[in-house]
């Protein structure tokens, strides 16, 4: 039998179909899988059931010569060197698609939250701050109607883009590939900037968007605009938007993710009442989470039946006769 290990809990009705498919060792040291333990962990497996926190490299993978397949539990991998797992023969799976319309709706709650100022209305009420009702007092902006900019149209971009006809917003995108969104606008990012009052950056980390919103793109953005962010902390320069947020150049920001993570209770973003922070819960739902671990479960399943792999990641080393279900979009698209 094939030997896998899995960095993390799997509810035992979901991690069934596996430890009947393979000989299989959960980790159960609590929190995440030590980089220096990976090592001992691995020797030997020829499958990984891998989590967003695990730094997946050459290095690493020189060490471990047995590895054929990883799966990993989030849709996003940024983490992983996919290029060295193609050089090392390692497919590589993860959990598109059953996340998409949770994340979907995560985005809509920190940007209503964030447009019509939740948190700070909450903070007053809990501090007993709380009066008489007033026809000026608590303003904010409308949401709907509003214009929304999507940076990044993969599955997540999608779904947001849907979910903005419901409130009557016009939608503005980027995307790194020629796909036609109903009811939307393709712009180039400088543009999308320019025009809307929300940006929701929906893009994946590579190379290429580390950094991508930073101090000139914060500029370009109105002064009373939102920046909602659900994809990667690493794609918006921290100290930029700090220094934006600090010198009241945009209307506020949501983050579900930030860099670094976790963000210390002492960081400067956290000093803004204009800043809403979540510590990355954009699929936390529990339907979601079992979806996902479903999917990355059936993804090795597949490999050691010999199948294709019901999310193989393009760019991985191939594997079986199948195709990424969604391979019109780029690797590690969102
Ligand atoms: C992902 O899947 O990439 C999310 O960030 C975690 O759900």
């Amino acid at each position: 039998m094939p030997r896998v290990f899995v960095s993390d809990f799997i509810p035992g009705d979901i991690l069934e179909p596996l430890s009947a498919a393979a000989s299989v060792e959960v980790w159960d040291g609590g929190g995440h899988v030590p980089a220096a333990t990976l090592v001992e962990m691995l020797a030997g497996c020829s499958g990984w059931l891998s989590m967003l926190s695990d730094t997946i490299d050459a290095k690493l993978l020189d060490q471990v010569p047995d590895l054929d397949v990883i799966s990993q539990m989030s849709v996003g991998v940024d983490n992983i060197d996919v290029a060295a797992c193609r050089e090392h023969g390692v497919a590589v799976g993860h959990t598109p698609d059953v996340l998409t319309e949770t994340t979907a709706d995560t985005a809509f709650a920190l940007m209503a939250a964030a447009v019509r100022r939740l948190p700070e209305g909450e903070a007053i009420v809990r501090a007993g701050a709380w009066e008489p009702w007033d026809p000026w007092h608590f303003l904010s902006g409308d949401l709907h109607g509003s214009t929304l900019g999507i940076v990044g149209m993969g599955r997540i971009g999608q779904a947001i883009a849907r979910r903005a006809r419901g409130f009557a917003m016009p939608v503005l995108y980027t995307s790194r590939t020629s796909r036609q969104v109903p009811d939307a606008m393709r712009v180039g990012l400088d543009e999308l900037l320019r025009r809307s009052d929300v940006v929701v950056v929906a893009a994946p980390l590579n190379a290429e968007t580390r950094g991508m919103i930073g101090r000139s793109q914060l500029a370009s953005m109105k002064e009373t605009a939102f920046l909602v962010n659900i994809a990667r902390g690493q794609l918006v320069d921290t100290a930029a938007l700090v220094e934006a947020l600090r010198e009241g150049r945009i209307g506020g920001a949501a983050l579900d993710v930030t860099d670094p993570e976790p963000l210390p209770p002492d960081h400067p973003l956290l000093d803004f009442s204009n800043c809403l922070v979540v510590p990355h819960i954009g699929s936390a739902t529990v339907p979601a989470r079992r979806s996902m671990a479903r999917l990355a479960v059936a993804n090795l399943v597949a490999f050691f039946r010999g199948e294709p792999m019901p999310a193989w990641l393009p760019g991985s080393a191939p594997h079986g006769t199948g195709a990424d279900p969604a391979s019109d979009l780029p690797t590690g698209s969102r």
